[in-house]
């Protein structure tokens, strides 16, 4: 029998701040119908000068690894996952090397694919782990960025931040991922990308909408194949539930149609609140996060699920637009749906507060000039991102 690795422990984070989507749509002058129900989202995170890639990945890695139980000492790989780098050649993840104290005798780096690039560091991680070359040590993977598009853009209701950080050993006491079946997808195609020389990111929405079906069907074609069952019908059904990435909520109700379609399933969305809702729980109040998108719908799955999901297969579907998708599966291990309930994310997401539209566009256009800000105020318990001196930028981590 293979040795079970997978997903040991969570974290996740979120800025303290979020929007309305019907104060946007207000401000835009849009029926709040077409972001909350036509979108599916109902509030997006939106970070403070002080907040960026890094502090978030350190707040998810530092509740991963106290989740665990796990010293710093013990990670043997830690990888950061983002498309919003704080540099072009340091990588984010030395930073939150310091920031929590992750020994020297440990590989760091970044990885980016767009949103697909969390999962890229995962799937590395996960082979390293099975290969046997940990030797008993474990990888911290972080996904981490700050969703951005223009001020006014279509864009502009799907933005969000946010970090997940996952803990990939051979205790994989929240979800046990399967070696060797993960179906695959890419394709060079522009339907999402952000030249060097820009902060925002530039989209082809409708197209990219489709670039990210096109992918699913791919992906889950091949892994389907790999299954041994590519025209077995309602082949969905063997999976107890289901993660999309979640760029906006209804493009994973979007997803599950079509895969349903693909399936052979003349009523496409009739499984939809069954199979995929409970993912959506906290994706809905946080908006996109990019490279954690995904990771937030399967911690949502595991807090919120109203059933028991010991012993299920679950399924999970990664997109990074460019474009390269990954279907892949896990069952996930007793006692997961408490130690993921234990975390206190829905409590975590109640506790933000509301910002006017006045001020969250003046963190829109402080973030231009973000790189160049004095020191902020930092608090005494958290991560920040104090300003950059002699072109280095500079953080704060909580007393110990
Ligand atoms: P849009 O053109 O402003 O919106 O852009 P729309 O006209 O398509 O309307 C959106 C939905 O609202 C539609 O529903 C309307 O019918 C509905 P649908 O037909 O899609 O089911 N609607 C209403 N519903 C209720 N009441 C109303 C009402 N009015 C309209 N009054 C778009 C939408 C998503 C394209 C835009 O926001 C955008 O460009 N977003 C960014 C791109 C994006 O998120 N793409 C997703 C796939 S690509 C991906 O996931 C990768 C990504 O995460 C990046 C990465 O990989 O790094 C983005």
């Amino acid at each position: 029998m293979t040795q079970a690795v997978g997903i040991e422990a969570m974290g996740v984070a979120v800025p303290s701040t979020y929007l309305e989507l019907e104060a946007l749509a207000a401000a835009r002058g849009v029926p709040p119908g077409k972001y909350v129900e036509g979108l599916g989202t109902r509030r997006m995170a939106v970070p403070q000068p002080g907040d960026d890639t890094v502090t978030l990945a350190a707040r998810a890695g530092r509740m991963a690894l106290g989740a665990a139980g796990v010293d710093p000492g013990g990670v043997g790989m830690l990888v950061v996952g983002t498309e919003t780098a704080v540099d072009h050649a340091k990588p984010a993840s030395s930073y939150v090397q310091g920031l929590l104290g992750i020994g020297r005798r440990c590989r760091v780096f970044e990885t980016k694919h767009a949103c697909y690039g969390g999962t890229a560091a995962l799937q590395l991680a996960l082979d390293w782990v099975r290969s046997g070359s940990a030797r008993g040590q474990k990888a911290l993977i972080v996904c981490s960025d700050v969703a951005r598009y223009g001020l006014g853009s279509a864009g502009e209701p799907t933005q969000g931040a946010g970090a997940v950080a996952l803990l990939v050993s051979d205790s994989p006491r929240l979800v046990a991922l399967d070696a060797g079946l993960s179906g695959v997808w890419s394709n060079d195609v522009h339907d999402f990308w952000r030249p060097l020389y820009s902060k925002d990111a530039l989209v082809d929405g409708h197209y990219s909408v489709r670039c990210y079906l096109d992918a699913l069907a791919g992906a889950y074609g091949h892994y389907k194949e790999l299954a041994g069952a590519p025209g077995v019908p309602f082949f969905s059904e063997r999976f107890a539930a289901l993660a999309y990435h979640v760029p906006y909520a209804k493009m994973a109700k979007k997803a599950h149609r079509h895969l349903r379609a693909v399936d052979g399933d003349p009523e496409p969305d009739a499984s939809f609140e069954r199979l995929v809702g409970p993912s959506l729980a906290l994706p809905s109040q946080v908006g996109n996060l990019y490279t954690g998108s995904l990771y937030l719908a399967l911690a949502s799955l595991l807090a919120t699920a109203p059933r028991p999901l010991d012993g299920a297969r679950i399924g999970l579907f990664s997109y990074g637009s460019g474009s390269c998708a990954e279907f892949f599966s896990g069952t996930v291990n007793p006692g997961a749906q408490a130690r993921v309930r234990a975390l206190g994310l829905e409590a975590m997401l109640a506790a933000r507060t509301a910002l006017s539209i006045a001020e969250y566009e003046e963190v829109m256009r402080a973030r231009e000039a973000h790189d160049e800000r004095p020191a902020v105020e930092a608090p005494p318990d958290d991560y920040r991102f104090l300003g950059v001196r002699e072109h280095r930028r500079s953080y704060v981590a909580p007393a110990p």
